[in-house]
């Protein structure tokens, strides 16, 4: 086992990684040290050649996640909000979701607030039975600010979208899961076996084609188009002859002589 941080349990079997977080005493609300823990854990997994697959989950039986640390927020000044929180937040959430490996949410309990709009950063969400998701933040004056207004009408539609927003109601998994915010509803016993067969079987396929076909979906979306398509040119131009001769002719001080292929 890899410990990222005792807020996020890191562990690795074979090719499946597992992310926790681990503060279930306050059902795994997500402070400052969380989040760091989170990032470190996604660039060491991502960096990771034997790792296919990522697991997100929460420690517990209770919750996912509860959300942002609401002590922790609230004694912020609010030009903070801005410098630190949300914007460590979008960073640390962008990073999940931009991990090479598919990253499946595995919903243990409540995903509220930031917990759902974590949830909503990995590629799909398995819930257990008795899982209820909701984004209260306007029952506190807030707002879902870690990008959880930009993903979820992606999901569901903008009317159920705002539907959530606006009312700050939980929802249940099987209604979650007839939106479109879960990919599958499985009973409270049987998550995580389910989990597990699930990422195995992805992680049987050619690593190299999921990770590609991933990003290739996202930028559909709108996310990261052109960032995916300068890495897979940087890639491909690498691949080629010429490559190899512009790095020999800068090496020995010479013109290249490109051939074109
Ligand atoms: N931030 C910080 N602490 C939180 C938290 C949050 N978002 N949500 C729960 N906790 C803490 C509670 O304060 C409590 O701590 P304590 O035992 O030291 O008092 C502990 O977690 C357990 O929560 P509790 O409220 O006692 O459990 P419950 O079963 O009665 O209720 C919830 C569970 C999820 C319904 C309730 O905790 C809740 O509504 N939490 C807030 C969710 C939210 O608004 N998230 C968005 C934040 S922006």
């Amino acid at each position: 086992m890899k410990v990222a941080d005792d807020k996020i349990l890191l562990t690795v079997d074979g090719s499946i990684a597992t992310m926790t977080l681990n503060r279930q005493e306050k059902l795994n609300a997500i402070d400052p040290e969380m989040l760091e823990g989170l990032e470190s854990a996604t660039r060491q997994i991502d960096r990771d050649q034997e790792v296919r697959v990522v697991l997100l989950t929460g420690a517990g039986e209770r919750a996912f996640s509860v959300g942002a640390d609401i002590d922790a927020w609230s004694a912020l000044e609010p030009l903070d909000m801005w410098r630190r929180w949300i914007r460590d937040g979008h960073r640390v959430f962008e990073g999940v979701s931009r991990m090479r490996q598919p990253v499946i949410a595995v919903l243990n309990g409540y995903a509220l607030g930031g917990g759902l709009e974590l949830a909503l950063a990995a590629d799909l969400r398995l819930a257990a039975q008795h899982s209820e998701v909701g984004l209260p933040e306007t029952k506190l004056g807030t707002i879902p600010g870690w990008t959880g207004s930009q993903r979820l009408p992606g999901l569901v539609g903008p009317a159920r979208a705002k539907q959530m927003i606006f009312t700050g109601a939980r929802i249940d998994a099987t209604t979650a899961e007839r939106w479109g915010l879960v990919n599958e509803v499985v009973p409270s016993g049987e998550l995580t076996s389910r989990a597990r067969h699930l990422a195995a079987e992805i992680a049987a396929n050619a690593p190299v084609s999921v990770q590609m076909v991933k990003q290739l979906v996202d930028g559909a979306l709108g996310e990261g188009g052109a960032a995916t398509l300068e890495a897979l040119a940087g890639a491909l131009a690498a691949t080629t002859e010429d490559a190899q001769e512009g790095l020999a002719a800068f090496r020995e001080r010479r013109e290249p002589r490109f051939a074109g292929r």
